[in-house]
């Protein structure tokens, strides 16, 4: 059965990128006034708080952040708790909020994410990175991110026959797509000849197949229907959620062109929306690197396994597309700051639905898939999304 009671009336984001002397704090102050501004929700009718950071501790050298947060974003005195589900985080703080409107414990809660990643060397970020992997087996013995999805992009590349110059394009799309949002941490078009660049991460990822380090922050207030029409005439509803983890490590897997969590969580929050990959107009999924955009739009239902690719080249993801993916340019252009991820993909997918994302607005814009997935993908949570006028 559809949720029936959660409205999302307002969302917002912080730019995101290396932004120097701003700190972790700040960036989540400033989400939250964005977007507690933006739909007039005075803070104090603000119940609860439910917050998306990964890993604070070994990057900006704090813990127990969400009553720091609360306090500094001027919501000191309400219950508010982190979600950590490495870059999935941001998604599962969003279903926590979910859960407690639909059981009427709140009426309005915040939702935001924040994470500080540039303020820490590369080789640091890589190795905080690393705890969302399995230390014992395999972090531990050197494989990074990067290398995870190197070798999910071989499995693709030798089932399907998928190409490093498919992915390239994934990068092209992603950073056509940001140089019209002004948000973005790389508002830069590339050519093909440029992302094929052979300056490897971990092959055969490049360069412009990884999404960057980043600093960002975002927030949206969810209330119930009685609550929401104090706030806006359209608001936008959550009707589907799903969410399911999978191992850890990837030696346990039987398959590594696909990852279980996404299909699970991704018909999980299908069935309860009653809805299918066909009824969804766009879908905003974590490509985290450009194979990973392949892999999710397949695991999610949009094309068939080994099919994406050939959307990709045939424009079928395109902002102009029939099967528009990442219109504002997702994680490879926007930027990835890790725990802000999750509700920064429903801020962009709240604009999208409504028709306010400007140059980059999708033609088709009533119901909408939200991807966000977690390290290995041992977490992946799935929104389905749908403006309330449909
Ligand atoms: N895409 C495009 N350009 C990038 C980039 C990216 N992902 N990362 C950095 N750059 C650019 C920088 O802007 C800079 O450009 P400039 O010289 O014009 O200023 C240049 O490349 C060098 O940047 P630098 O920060 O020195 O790069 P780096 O080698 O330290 O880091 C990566 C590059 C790819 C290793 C790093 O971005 C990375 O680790 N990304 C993956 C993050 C990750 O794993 N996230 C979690 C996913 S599950």
């Amino acid at each position: 059965m559809p949720l029936k009671n959660t409205n999302i009336v307002s969302a917002a984001q912080t730019k995101f990128g290396a932004l120097k002397g701003v700190t972790f704090r700040e960036m989540f102050a400033e989400a939250v006034d964005k977007a507690t501004t933006q739909a007039g929700v005075p803070k104090k009718e603000i119940q609860a708080a439910f917050i998306g950071s990964f890993i604070p501790e070994m990057l900006v050298h704090q813990g127990h952040t969400a009553p720091l947060l609360l306090d500094f974003a001027g919501l000191k005195g309400i219950p508010g708790t982190r979600h950590e589900a490495a870059c999935a985080s941001g998604a599962t703080a969003l279903r926590a909020a979910i859960m407690a409107i639909e059981s009427g414990i709140y009426d309005t809660v915040l939702v935001a994410g924040v994470e500080k990643m540039t303020s820490s060397s590369t080789a640091k970020v890589t190795e905080a990175l690393a705890a969302a992997a399995d230390d014992q087996f395999e972090s531990s013995i050197g494989l990074t991110f990067p290398g995870v999805f190197g070798i999910a992009a071989v499995a693709h590349m030798q089932r399907y026959g998928t190409t490093e110059e498919d992915m390239a394009l994934v990068s092209v799309k992603a950073h056509k797509n940001a140089s019209t949002n002004p948000l973005a941490q790389f508002q830069k078009e590339i050519t093909l000849e440029k992302a094929l660049t052979p300056r490897y991460v971990a092959w055969p990822l490049k360069l412009f197949d990884c999404s960057p380090i980043s600093d960002g922050a975002a927030a949206v207030v969810l209330t119930s229907n009685e609550k929401a029409k104090k706030y806006t005439d359209l608001p936008v509803k959550i009707t589907g959620t799903g969410q399911a983890s999978a191992s850890m490590d990837l030696c346990n897997r039987s398959d590594l062109t696909s990852f279980s969590s996404s299909v699970d969580a991704s018909r999980i929050a299908y069935k309860m929306a009653g809805l299918e990959p066909k009824d969804m107009d766009f879908a905003i999924v974590h490509d985290c690197f450009t194979i990973a955009e392949i892999i999710a739009s397949e695991d999610i239902g949009f094309f068939k396994p080994g099919e994406a690719a050939k959307a990709v080249r045939d424009g079928v993801t395109a902002l102009d597309g029939d099967r528009p993916i990442n219109p504002m340019g997702g994680l490879k252009a926007v930027g990835h700051p890790v725990g802000a991820t999750g509700v920064k993909q429903v801020v962009v997918a709240y604009k999208e639905l409504l028709g306010t994302a400007g140059p980059n607005q999708v033609p088709k814009h009533d119901t909408c898939i939200v991807h966000n997935f977690g390290g290995t993908g041992a977490t992946c949570v799935v929104t389905v999304m749908r403006r309330s006028d449909v």
